[in-house]
């Protein structure tokens, strides 16, 4: 990595910073001494122009609306590939053999089921909780189910704890949409595919047998290899500031699930689905259009706009796509709920406030019609934007605990509160 400098003049004093430059992708200046040269710090609310690490891991280009998992185009994985094996590729760099393949997908079936005292865990919650709650309590609790892979300084111990959240999202993921709706649990089968397996831990009963829809099955599949990881979003920040003070890696991930869970971020989903079913008919597309343009109201599109991409989003694309696959497999042919997205999205793209803004339709615009169709309901969606990406929260926090340079995140502040003033006793307080 070749580099040179930048120079900072402030009060007449000037300080040479460092630039270091990336295989691809913006430069950075290096500023960790800036305090210490110059006595101030920088400011970046939202980290618009903040690189908090280097990584190897994901690329993003937001102006040309390009997303490399290891180097490999997120469309040639979503094409070519499987949920495990962009979850191998993510982890440990390259893509797997047909022997390794093999192996991790046998690694992880057979850590599929969790401590079964977990279903009275489950017990405690009301059937109404929303099962983002459940997620975040049952990823942290599962530190005290596990506590023999929390050990962070022990590399096996960190690689049993990874497989163990890879494998055990899945079948908590289908607990808590059980849980939900009053139906038992149904336990993963090892002779089923990742994805085929937690199919069927959602929606088979004991009543009849549950037969998997192949095509259902890879749309779901491909859907979690969209959403696997995204460089230094939100919740994966959250992930890598909570494992910098050294947390437990089921704690790190419950954090960063509750994370993903704000609507601007991957609750966008539930609420992007929402919209459109409020939005109801076409007709009615211009009156949310122009709320949306209306600075004093706070509705936003959601599912529209990004802080990376400056284009379309490439997953969205290829999300479209998955969508009109699985209505057409499941025969539904003119979804009101698509009609809407697909006239709003001509309608956005053609007017001046988006196209100024650079606002284009982002990974949650269409993925909620598509689980809808499938079955799940609107709680559930954040929970499978959860289940996908943990294998990326996972990689970005072995990624950060194995560089030896890490330190624990402290960020500073730009303080505008009050100067130093004496205590007045409450008789004095008028
Ligand atoms: C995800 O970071 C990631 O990588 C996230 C993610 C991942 O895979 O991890 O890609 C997943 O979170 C996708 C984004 C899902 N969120 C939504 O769809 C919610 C709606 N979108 C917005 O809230 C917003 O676009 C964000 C949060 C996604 C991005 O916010 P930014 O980058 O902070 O942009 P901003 O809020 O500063 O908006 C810039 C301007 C503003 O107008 P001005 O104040 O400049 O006049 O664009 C406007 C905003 O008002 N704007 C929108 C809008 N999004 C931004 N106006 C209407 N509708 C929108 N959706």
């Amino acid at each position: 990595m070749s580099s040179n400098t930048s120079t900072l003049t402030v009060d007449n004093k000037s300080v040479e910073l460092p630039v270091k430059e990336g295989t691809i992708g913006p430069s950075v200046i290096d500023i960790s001494k800036l305090y210490a040269q110059t006595g101030m710090f920088t400011y970046d609310p939202g980290f618009t122009s903040t690189a908090a690490t280097e990584s190897k891991i994901t690329y993003i280009d937001g102006d040309k609306g390009i997303l490399l998992y290891r180097g490999y185009p997120i469309d040639q994985l979503a094409e070519h590939g499987d949920f495990l094996e962009t979850c191998y590729l993510l982890l440990y760099g390259e893509l797997p053999t047909a022997a390794q393949k093999a192996d991790f997908d046998y690694r992880v079936t057979r850590h599929t089921m969790v401590h079964d005292q977990m279903n009275r865990f489950f017990t405690g919650f009301r059937r109404d909780a929303h099962p983002m709650a459940i997620m975040v309590a049952s990823v942290g609790a599962l530190s005290a189910f596990y506590h023999d892979s929390t050990d962070i300084s022990d590399p096996h111990q960190r690689m049993i704890a990874s497989m163990r959240m890879i494998a055990k999202m899945p079948t908590l993921a289908a607990m808590a949409y059980k849980y939900s709706i009053g139906q038992p649990f149904v336990y993963p089968q090892n002779e089923l595919d990742y994805t085929s397996n937690f199919l069927r831990m959602c929606f088979a009963v004991p009543a009849e047998e549950y037969k998997v829809n192949p095509v259902l099955s890879r749309a779901l599949d491909r859907i979690f290899i969209l959403h696997a990881d995204h460089e230094q979003n939100a919740s994966t920040s959250t992930v890598r500031l909570a494992g910098s003070s050294g947390a437990n890696p089921f704690a790190c991930i419950a954090a960063g699930i509750a994370c993903l869970w704000g609507p601007a971020h991957g609750g966008a989903n539930e609420a992007a689905l929402k919209m459109l079913e409020e939005i109801g008919t076409p007709d009615r597309i211009p009156e949310y259009i122009a709320k949306a343009k209306d600075k004093n109201d706070p509705f936003r599109l959601m599912g529209f706009g990004h802080r990376v991409y400056k284009n379309y989003d490439p997953r969205a694309r290829i999300m479209q796509k998955t969508t009109h696959e699985v209505l057409n497999e499941l025969g539904i042919k003119d979804d009101p709920l698509l009609d809407v997205a697909v006239e709003l999205e001509q309608i956005a793209l053609k007017d001046e406030y988006f196209i100024e803004k650079k606002l284009y339709p982002n990974i949650d615009f269409y993925s909620g019609i598509t689980l809808k169709a499938m079955g799940f309901p609107t709680s559930m969606f954040t929970v499978l934007f959860a289940l996908a990406r943990t294998v990326g929260w996972i990689a970005q926090w072995s990624e950060m605990i194995e560089d030896p340079s890490q330190r624990i995140g402290r960020p500073r502040q730009l303080y505008t509160g009050e100067r130093e003033r004496d205590y007045v006793t409450v008789a004095q307080r008028g």
